[in-house]
């Protein structure tokens, strides 16, 4: 379904970094609707990596497949309605909370559902938010919750989640997790998404990306990755964040 073979980003500042890639030699295989989580240390890529497959930068090295189709022959604007980048910082465009969830899908060519982005919007823990509000007074959380159900309207294929729940309590965490499990049930989607919490990592994917040394340096089931990381890398992260966990 969705295919990536050799991707690469050449880094702005190599003088920083022992490679002259932010990340290469990248290998995407998903046949079938699958949860992923990408995990790795701060400014390895991760967010730069989902950007890329969402061509929203342009990658310089490699292809792109999605169902049959490269990413030059479909273009930007119809590979993004495919698969869909979720923001680590929401931004929201000028107007109303209604009118930033109804824009995005007016865009793509699709009609708004209004019944649709109600339903989320209560499931996401928003129940009572008033659509009608603009959308730049919201809080970070409430605002990173709109950005998210602004992409879900679109039902693409492979949603690229980045810190969606960054800015969210536990319970709110918990409803938002709720929501996209419910989803990807529903609506097969494939999702992908990067977290610096390792417990939302067990509890949200079947399949683990660890970004390390500028390319993706496991692939592997996630309770496999947990139980026994083949790389000294993914030992020390784990190690270093279990520690994180009980200090
Ligand atoms: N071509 C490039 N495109 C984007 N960032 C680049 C590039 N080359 C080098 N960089 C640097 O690499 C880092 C990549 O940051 P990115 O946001 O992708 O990392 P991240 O893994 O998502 O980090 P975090 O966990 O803190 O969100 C930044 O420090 C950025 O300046
Ligand atoms: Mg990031």
């Amino acid at each position: 379904m969705f295919e990536v073979n050799r991707l690469a980003k050449v880094s702005h500042d190599p003088e920083n970094s022992r490679s002259p890639y932010l990340f290469s030699g990248i290998d995407v295989h998903i046949q079938q609707a699958e949860r992923i989580s990408l995990i790795g240390a701060s400014g390895q890529g991760k967010s730069t990596l989902l950007r890329t497959l969402a061509l929203l930068t342009t990658p310089d090295e490699g292809k792109m497949m999605f169902e049959g189709a490269s990413s030059s022959e479909l273009g930007p604007r119809q590979w993004r309605k495919h698969i869909c980048y979720v923001a680590q910082q929401a931004v929201m465009l000028p107007g109303s909370v209604e009118e930033n969830l109804s824009t995005a899908s007016r865009l793509h060519g699709y009609s708004f559902d209004r019944k649709l982005a109600e339903e989320l919007v209560h499931t996401s823990g928003l129940t009572g938010l008033d659509l009608s509000k603009n959308a730049r007074e919201l809080s970070g959380g409430e605002m990173q919750r709109v950005a998210l159900i602004r992409s879900m309207l679109l039902r693409p294929a492979v949603l690229l989640l980045d810190e969606v729940t960054s800015s969210l309590d536990t319970m709110n965490t918990r409803a938002v997790e709720q929501l996209l499990q419910e989803w990807h049930a529903r609506e097969g989607t494939t999702m992908i998404w990067v977290t610096h919490e390792l417990e939302q990592a067990v509890r949200m994917s079947e399949r683990v990306w660890f970004m390390s040394g500028n390319t993706i340096l496991e692939d592997a089931p996630t309770k496999e990755f947990f139980r026994e990381p083949s790389t000294e890398a993914a030992r020390t992260f784990i190690g270093f964040k279990k520690e994180e966990v009980q200090s």
